[in-house]
């Protein structure tokens, strides 16, 4: 029986815990000894990596959305293939430090990009992929930046101004509520360890019914818990 890989997304606005909770369940991953391979968004391949360094690029602060847009789709196609597909086809826990909600809502809601557009594009770039478990960092978009000790003054998308942010905030919570059955909604605000309780309860859930469905040669029992 083949394994089965997991794609584990990690979002939320800037600020909210995301790199926080994927380095920790990094660490998490390794002591229950399972494979992972784990990248952010837009990046993880020199290409992806070059397009970040334009995303933020405040000497393009003016650049149209719909480019915008298509430079986060760029970075996600050469990721998506050269690297998740893969990795998920050897069976391994995919985390992501952002993935196509993030393009959803920001380029959508905060944005004003017609939505059925973006979720075509996402959908293309990724290659229809969907992530089995999406955590949402949820915190008020002025605590987030305090915590930073403010938004980046270098990063085009973190100075878009609080409305924008706003927006931001309650796109997430929109696709958290259409999608139940992927999203935990966790609230970023309470102590780290706590968050990250949540976290790692909804993960043993996901991948334990995930794997019950594989049957009798099960080659990753979640015993260890
Ligand atoms: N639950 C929390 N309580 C207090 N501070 C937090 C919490 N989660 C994250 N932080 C802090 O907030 C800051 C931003 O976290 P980070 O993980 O970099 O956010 P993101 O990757 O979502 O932008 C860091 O200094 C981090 O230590
Ligand atoms: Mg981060």
């Amino acid at each position: 029986m083949t394994k089965k890989g997991m794609l584990i997304t990690f979002e939320g606005g800037e600020g909210a815990g995301k790199t926080t909770h994927a380095e920790l369940f990094k660490n998490y991953l390794t002591q229950k000894g399972l494979s992972f391979f784990a990248t952010r968004e837009p990046g993880g391949t020199d290409f992806s990596e070059a397009v970040r360094a334009l995303t933020k690029d405040m000497r393009f602060q003016d650049k149209s959305s719909l480019s915008e847009l298509f430079l986060f789709e760029a970075a996600r196609a050469d990721i998506v293939e050269k690297r998740i597909i893969p990795a998920l086809k050897e069976g391994k826990i995919v985390i992501m430090d952002r993935f196509y909600d993030s393009t959803t809502v920001y380029q959508s809601f905060g944005r004003g990009l017609n939505r059925a557009d973006v979720e075509n594009f996402n959908k293309a770039a990724s290659q229809g992929l969907v992530p089995d478990l999406t955590i949402y960092l949820k915190v008020p978009q002025q605590d987030a930046f305090a915590r930073k000790g403010g938004a980046d003054k270098n990063d085009a998308i973190e100075q878009s101004g609080a409305d924008f942010h706003e927006r931001i905030r309650k796109g997430f919570d929109i696709l958290a509520k259409e999608n139940p059955d992927r999203f935990l909604v966790v609230d970023s605000t309470l102590p780290i360890a706590e968050v990250f309780k949540q976290i790692t309860t909804a993960f043993e859930q996901k991948y334990n019914e995930k794997n019950s469905k594989k049957g009798k040669n099960c080659e990753r029992e979640f015993t260890k818990f």
